[in-house]
């Protein structure tokens, strides 16, 4: 009897076999880590839902940048936390705020590194919102206006990449006007044109301390049941001038990337956010899962899902566990 059907196992025989025909592959080059940088001093605190995740101050950013720079990590992303907060978030577009100062010290001393600097207020403002607070309303185009001052102090200090991520309307168009104004026509955007108003941000808030002391962020930031809506937030943000898409969260909305990656032509970035971190680090000091086999298989499936870059803070084990495999 001559049985007709497919011998897929033959490419899964040894594990040589199966590296020959691995469709998607995990490097360095892939990552970009996040960064919390803490105005004051001799600061170096654990996040608590995050472990392995620190708050440093400025004196402890040289050996941050050295155990970055060690792993391989070529991107980092930056959020500041600042010692005072106000009203109109001024912290972010300082001179002196804590990001254009750490971005100022990482050029000098680590050129090769590129700096990504998220440009948002919520860190920065007292009410925790990402833009300018009337009664319970948080105004458009007024936050444009910050943002743009942002995303400009930020190039000034050296800052490689602008990341705006309030999700104001039009944020794109705004800081692309103001940076070529500025004479920043060779800084690149990358935009969070996809961000969903989501739960697995919440150790994030606490790392950032910048949770909304009021309501929520779900007049901005996109309601997870919509696919269209991805669809028209990268549209707008391509027309405006964005470089880079960025899809946040990743893990929930890989639907969402595929989608992304196969209708814009522009690299796409996914936000392994925090509470994704969170939930593996969790489950694995539990013993529940394996750290090292979850972490690969998730950030492995963000590629096959059409990500170009990962903003990820497993980056640091992820490239160490990558080396391990070689
Ligand atoms: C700022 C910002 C947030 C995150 C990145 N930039 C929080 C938020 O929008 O509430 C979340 C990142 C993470 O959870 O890892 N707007």
């Amino acid at each position: 009897m001559e049985l007709q059907f497919s011998r897929h196992r033959r490419l899964r025989s040894s594990a040589s076999m199966r590296a020959l025909v691995r469709e998607n592959h995990l490097k360095a080059d892939d990552f970009i880590y996040p960064l919390f940088i803490y105005e004051g001093e001799n600061i170096r605190n654990e996040v608590s839902s995050m472990p392995g995740v620190y708050q440093v101050s400025m004196d402890h950013l040289h050996a941050e940048m050295e155990d970055i720079v060690k792993h391989g990590i070529k991107a980092v992303l930056l959020f500041g936390i600042p010692e005072t907060k106000d009203e109109c978030g001024g912290g972010a577009y300082h001179d002196h705020g804590i990001v254009q100062v750490a971005t100022r010290y990482i050029k000098e001393h680590f050129p090769e590194v590129l700096v990504v600097a998220d440009t948002c207020l919520c860190e920065y403002t007292s009410h925790g919102h990402c833009g300018v607070v009337e009664g319970e309303k948080i105004l458009n185009d007024q936050s444009l206006d910050l943002l743009v001052k942002t995303a400009i102090a930020q190039a000034k200090a050296g800052a490689d990449i602008i990341a705006p991520s309030n999700m104001m309307d039009g944020f794109v168009a705004a800081i692309r006007a103001g940076l070529d104004e500025a004479g920043y026509t060779e800084i690149p955007i990358m935009s969070y044109a996809v961000k969903y108003a989501s739960a697995f941000y919440g150790p994030f808030r606490e790392a950032a301390e910048g949770a909304p002391q009021f309501g929520d962020r779900k007049t901005y930031q996109m309601d997870p049941a919509n696919r269209m809506e991805a669809f028209r937030e990268a549209e707008s943000d391509v027309a405006e001038g964005a470089d880079f898409l960025i899809v946040k969260p990743g893990m929930p909305y890989l639907d969402i990337v595929r989608d992304i990656k196969n209708n814009f032509n522009l690299p796409v970035v996914v936000y392994n956010v925090s509470g994704e971190y969170a939930m593996i680090k969790a489950a694995a000091q539990n013993g529940w899962v394996d750290e090292k086999n979850t972490v690969l298989e998730m950030l492995v499936g963000m590629k096959r899902a059409g990500a170009d870059l990962i903003i990820t803070y497993h980056a640091k084990d992820a490239i160490r566990w990558l080396k391990e495999e070689q």
